[in-house]
């Protein structure tokens, strides 16, 4: 995961950002870099590969001054190499700059900036934004406006540090949608900056966290914050606890409500090095999946568990759409004994965020046994449905604390739409175009996860209207009944409702009987290929006196008319709606534990890791 660390003080920087950075490794990256601001010019020090290099870098070319950001980047826009880790540097070189998010319209910035004259000295997103405020800059204008006169261009979600030689005393902050962590360290005299909390927990236990369209103006006394249109704004100074589980969680109640909204974050750091949007190509090279595979492929078998197996049944939507290549889904406690049929032309794809649950596990021996090739999707780092892949997708989300999974849902559905646009690549089944339309929507992924998050607000009055029903049942259809099934097991396993889930199209062959004033209706219904479908199911919940809350495209005053409650999601390429159809459910089911009092984060009875049968 991209990580951020800055420093102003009377102390060098260099040591300060490198331990900071440390302290993030666990989350994941390829590159890294620093910049300092030494005797009125900036020093930068990056390369691909761990910490040691960038620390190797610095022994072998020391670099000393009391201001400097540092960066671990998770490649999105290029390569990782020495030219496209941060921080970038702008044609004046004053500025240099280091970014978490994805500049959704970073290639036509670029061909603006290239028009002005502007050289691109990398591949990155990121070096449109220091370009634009190198532009503004050279028009006379001081670093906060020319930061805030960039940001307007940009279009995501965005974590970002500046710094410019020109105005050595700052540092310049900003989160721009819901990116996911800025928090300002407040010292002695001394500042800190980072994406995350452990990067300064050792120097301040005083935190601000930055908002959603806010900036920060940091000094060595203190942060100024403003908005995003250049009001000063109060802020809170946030304690943060010792225990440093406890300091994980920063500003949220729960790890689960975190993990929620770590989501803009951890969908970024998904697509991190697998796509060139250039080429219109996707890139799993752990997959080990060659064109002469591709082709020999008769049948995928999706194996996992729980929410695992949730995201798998996506994955078949996709799959058999754009790669035309059938998809069965099994649970992996079944598929284990049921003496499947599996030959050395089927794939069987474990789905596991532990890698160590004991089904799956068995069910990807049963397929080593049978001789079929064996990939998993899995979120641990080195865990055994790691090891014993014949090639995988790592989620790259960073840990899960939280016992219900949130942020390790959503990553496998991109993993899978990715694996599915890689598939078809390789067999020839997709056209340039639509190839290129399919890789180009990845982009806007997760700022539109940070659009649901916005709306957390609304979800929290329907959690409230809905905190003391017994029963519930959710609908979907097509590529979203699986997240019908995934609303419905968020919502029972910790708040203890009981929840159902069902495809829509079923309604009438059963569980219509159960419909009345006390049996809530949730009814997922995007603007997506089943949506007439879906909202004939809305028809007849109302026949029936039920009260339906459903979740719809903005927009959609059909559905407002006609729904008790809406949880509104942007509108969303419909491969890719289940991501933000999910978010608006996994809220609403934190929302209602957390109104209960009830322990969100280790509900009775689960475990995080199932490693028994
Ligand atoms: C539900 C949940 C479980 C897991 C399941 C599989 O929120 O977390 O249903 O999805 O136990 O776990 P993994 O993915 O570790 O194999």
């Amino acid at each position: 995961m991209c990580g951020i660390v800055g420093y102003i003080g009377p102390r060098d920087a260099t040591p300060i950002i490198l331990n900071g950075l440390k302290r993030l490794e666990y989350r994941g990256y390829d590159s890294a870099g620093l910049a300092v601001l030494t005797n009125g010019h900036l020093e930068i020090r990056r390369d691909a590969g761990k910490l040691d290099r960038l620390a190797a870098l610095v022994a072998e070319d020391p670099v000393e001054g009391h201001v400097g950001i540092g960066h671990t980047r998770w490649a999105t826009h290029g390569e990782p190499s020495a030219r496209n880790a941060h921080p970038h540097q702008g044609a004046t070189g004053a500025v240099v700059i280091a970014h978490n998010g994805i500049v959704e319209n970073y290639l036509e910035l670029r061909d603006e900036l290239g028009a002005e004259g502007v050289e691109f000295k990398s591949d990155t997103d990121t070096e449109v934004i220091v370009q634009l405020v190198d532009r503004y800059l050279s028009l006379g204008i001081g670093l906060v406006e020319a930061a805030r006169k960039s940001f307007r261009h940009l279009k995501g979600a965005h974590g970002i540090v500046l710094l410019s030689a020109t105005e050595p005393d700052k540092i310049v902050a900003a989160r721009i949608g819901n990116a996911g962590g800025v928090v300002v360290g407040l010292g002695e005299g001394e500042t800190f900056i980072a994406s995350d909390i452990p990067a300064i927990l050792e120097h301040t236990r005083q935190v601000v966290f930055l908002e959603s369209g806010q900036m920060a103006v940091v000094g060595r006394q203190g942060v100024e914050v403003q908005t995003l249109e250049g009001k000063t704004i109060p802020f809170e100074v946030h304690n943060v606890a010792w225990d440093p589980v406890a300091a994980e969680k920063g500003e949220y109640r729960h790890f689960m409500d975190k993990e929620i909204h770590e989501q803009v974050r951890s969908l970024t750091d998904t697509i991190a090095g697998r796509v060139d949007f250039e080429a219109g190509r996707v890139r799993l090279p752990q997959l080990n999946l060659t064109r002469d595979l591709a082709c020999r492929i008769q049948k995928v078998i999706i194996t996992a568990c729980g929410t695992a197996a949730h995201a798998g049944m996506v994955g078949k939507v996709l799959i058999e759409r754009i790669a035309r290549v059938p998809v069965e889904v099994d649970i992996a406690s079944e598929f284990r004994y049921r003496d499947p049929i599996v030959d050395e032309n089927t794939v069987v794809l474990a789905i596991s965020q532990s890698g160590e649950t004991a089904d799956t596990l068995a069910a990807m021996e049963e397929t080593r046994l049978k001789g079929g090739v064996l990939w998993s999707i899995v979120n641990a780092i080195g865990s055994q449905a790691m090891r014993i892949a014949d090639g995988y997708i790592s989620m790259q989300t960073g840990p899960e604390i939280g016992v219900a999974s949130t942020k390790a849902y959503t990553a496998p559905l991109v993993d899978l739409y990715m694996l599915a646009v890689l598939l078809a690549d390789l067999r020839g089944v997709l056209s340039d175009k639509e190839r290129r339309r399919l890789v180009a929507d990845l982009a806007l992924v997760p700022d539109l996860a940070g659009h649901c998050l916005d709306r957390e607000a609304e979800v929290e009055r329907v959690a409230f209207a809905l905190k003391d029903v017994k029963h519930c049942i959710y609908l979907g259809r097509g590529i979203n009944m699986p997240t019908a099934y995934e609303g419905a097991l968020k919502l029972k396993e910790i708040s203890y409702i009981h929840a159902e889930g069902y495809p829509a199209g079923e309604m009438k062959h059963g569980p219509i009987a159960l419909i009345d004033r006390d049996m809530p209706v949730v009814v997922i219904a995007p603007r997506d290929p089943w949506y007439e479908k879906m909202f004939s199911q809305i028809e007849q919940a109302k026949a029936r006196g039920g009260i339906v809350v459903a979740v719809a495209t903005e927009g959609d005053e059909t559905i407002a008319k006609f729904a008790d409650q809406v949880l509104w999601v942007p509108p969303t390429p419909w491969m890719l709606s289940p991501v933000t159809t999910v978010i608006p459910l996994q809220m609403l089911a934190y929302h209602i534990a957390a109104l209960r009092g009830l322990d969100v984060d280790q509900p009775r009875n689960l475990a995080k890791s199932v490693t028994v049968e």
